[in-house]
C-alpha cells in the first residue's frame, strides 16, 4: 500500500486495488464486474492437468486493451510482459493483440486453484477466470511387508495410496478369482493354509493405477501321508517313501525301531526332495527287513508314520512282481516277520493277488 501512495498513477497499483475488489466475489461463481450489465465476463472454465505437466493459461485480448494481467489467487503472475512472479516455472508464452498466454511448467497440487486474467480496456475492466485442477496418479505409499504367519492367526494387510482424485483401493488373491477386499485394509480372521499366496493391491483413479503385491505365507505343522509297506527280495534294491505336507517344508528323520538312521551308513541312503523323503537300501539283506519310522519335523510340530520293509520270495521275474506290487496284497508273497499287517489289504487285495497268480501262471505256461 505504501508503494501505491508514492506512485499514485501506477498501473500496478490500480490492478492490485481493482483486483482486491474483484476477489470479494465468491470463487466458483461467474465473476462479474460490479453492477455492470454489459460485461463480457465468462463462466469459469476448468482446466484439468496432471501433476508434472505444463499448463497454458490463455486470455483473449483486443485492440482496445490497455493493460492486462494474470493472477494466481491474489498475487499477480504477469502484468503485461512484466513478470511479477518469482516462480521460475511461470513464463510468458504469447502476448499480442489476440491473446495473452502464460505457461506454468511442472504443475504441482499447490498450483491448483483459481487463476484470473484481468483486462483493462478504455471503457471498462473485464476478468476471465479459470480453475486449474491438478490430478495426481495413484501411488501406494504404505504397503504391508511380505509376511509368514501361523495358521489360525488373524491377519491384516494394509495398502495406503494417495493420488488425486482419491484412488480406490482393492485387494485380491492372485490364485483365486474375484476381489477379497474393496478397502485399504484386508482383514483375514483365523487364516487357513488355502488363503496363503500372493495378494495384489490395486489403487486406481481417473489418471492411472498402481499395483503392488504382498506375499503371505501360512505356516502349518507337517501332515504325513500314511506310509506304505514295501516288499523286496534279498539282494535287491528297496526304497521306503515318506511324504509330508508342511510349511515351512519339513525336515525328515528315519528310525529303525528306536534307532535313528543316518546317511553314511554303508548300505542305505536318505534323501529328501521337498515334500518327499526316501530311504534307499542298495542291497537288501535279511537284517534290513523290519519296521521303519519316518518323522517329519518343522517348527510348528512333528508327525510320523511307520512302514515295514518285508521280504518277498523272488518269483520267476522280479520285474513282474514290482509292476504289480502296488496294487496287490503283498502278504501272499511274504514270509518272515509274519503275515505283515497292511491296512490296505482286503478282499479287493486278495482278488487282485489271485488274479496276479493266474497271470504269472499263464506267463509260465506261455514260456514253454
Ligand atoms: C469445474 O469443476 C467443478 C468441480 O471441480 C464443477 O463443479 C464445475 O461444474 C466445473 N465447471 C465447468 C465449467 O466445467
Ligand atoms: C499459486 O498460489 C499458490 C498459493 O499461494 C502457490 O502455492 C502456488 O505455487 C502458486 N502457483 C503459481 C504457478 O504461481
Ligand atoms: C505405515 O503405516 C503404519 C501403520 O499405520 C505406520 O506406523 C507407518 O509409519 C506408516 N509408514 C509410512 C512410510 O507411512
Ligand atoms: C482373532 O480375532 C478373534 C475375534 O476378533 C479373537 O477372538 C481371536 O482371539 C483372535 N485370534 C488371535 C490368534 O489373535
Ligand atoms: C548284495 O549283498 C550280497 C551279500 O552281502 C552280495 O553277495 C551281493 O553281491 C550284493 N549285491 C550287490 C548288487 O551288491
Ligand atoms: C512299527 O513301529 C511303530 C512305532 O514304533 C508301531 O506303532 C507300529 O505298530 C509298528 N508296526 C509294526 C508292523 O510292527
Ligand atoms: C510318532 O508319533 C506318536 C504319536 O504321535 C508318538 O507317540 C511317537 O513318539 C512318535 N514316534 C517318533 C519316533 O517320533
Amino acid at each position: 500500500m505504501g508503494v501505491c501512495g508514492y506512485f499514485v498513477v501506477s498501473w500496478k497499483c490500480l490492478v492490485v486495488l481493482s483486483l482486491r475488489l474483484l476477489f470479494l466475489v465468491p470463487a466458483g461463481l461467474p465473476v462479474r464486474s460490479q453492477g455492470d450489465s454489459q460485461s463480457d465476463n465468462k463462466v469459469m472454465e476448468n482446466i484439468t492437468i496432471r501433476q508434472g505437466e505444463t499448463v497454458l493459461l490463455r486470455c483473449s485480448q483486443g485492440i482496445a486493451v490497455t493493460h492486462t494481467a494474470w493472477l494466481n489467487r491474489s498475487s499477480i503472475l504477469y502484468a503485461g510482459e512484466d513478470k511479477w512472479s518469482v516462480d521460475p516455472r511461470v513464463s510468458l508464452a504469447v502476448l499480442n493483440e489476440e491473446e495473452f498466454t502464460i505457461k506454468i511448467e511442472n504443475v504441482d497440487t499447490t498450483d491448483e486453484g483459481q487463476y484470473i486474467c484481468a483486462v483493462q480496456t478504455r471503457s471498462q475492466p473485464r476478468t476471465t477466470s479459470v480453475h486449474v485442477i491438478v490430478q495426481v496418479p495413484p501411488k501406494i505409499m504404505n504397503l504391508s511387508k511380505d509376511i509368514a504367519v501361523n495358521e489360525g492367526s488373524n491377519v491384516t494387510l494394509m495398502c495406503i495410496a494417495n493420488g488425486k482424485p482419491e484412488p480406490t483401493v482393492t485387494w485380491k488373491l492372485l490364485s483365486s478369482t474375484g476381489l477379497v477386499s474393496e478397502d485399504e485394509y484386508l482383514e483375514i480372521p483365523s487364516i487357513s493354509r488355502q488363503q496363503a499366496g500372493t495378494y495384489e493391491c490395486t489403487a486406481v483413479n481417473d489418471v492411472s493405477a498402481d499395483v503392488q503385491t504382498v506375499e503371505l505365507t501360512v505356516n502349518y505343522p507337517p501332515f504325513v501321508t500314511e506310509g506304505r509297506d514295501v516288499g523286496v527280495s534279498l539282494s535287491q534294491r528297496g526304497v521306503l517313501q515318506c511324504e509330508a505336507d508342511a510349511v515351512p517344508e519339513a525336515e525328515f528323520e528315519w528310525y529303525r525301531d528306536d534307532k535313528r538312521l543316518f546317511n553314511g551308513m554303508d548300505t542305505i541312503e536318505i534323501e529328501a526332495d521337498g515334500k518327499v523323503s526316501m530311504l534307499t537300501f542298495f542291497n537288501v539283506s535279511e537284517l534290513d527287513y523290519g519296521n521303519y519310522t519316518c518323522v517329519a519335523i518343522n517348527k510348528l510340530g512333528t508327525m510320523n508314520t511307520s512302514m515295514v520293509l518285508y521280504e518277498v520270495i523272488e518269483p520267476t521275474s522280479s520285474t513282474l512282481l514290482q509292476a504289480f506290487s502296488p496294487t496287490t496284497d503283498k502278504t501272499v508273497f511274504s514270509e518272515g516277520p509274519g503275515a505283515v499287517q497292511d491296512g490296505n489289504s482286503g478282499t479287493m487285495g486278495t482278488q487282485a493277488s489271485t488274479c496276479l497268480l493266474i497271470i504269472i501262471g499263464l506267463q509260465l505256461l506261455l514260456k514253454f
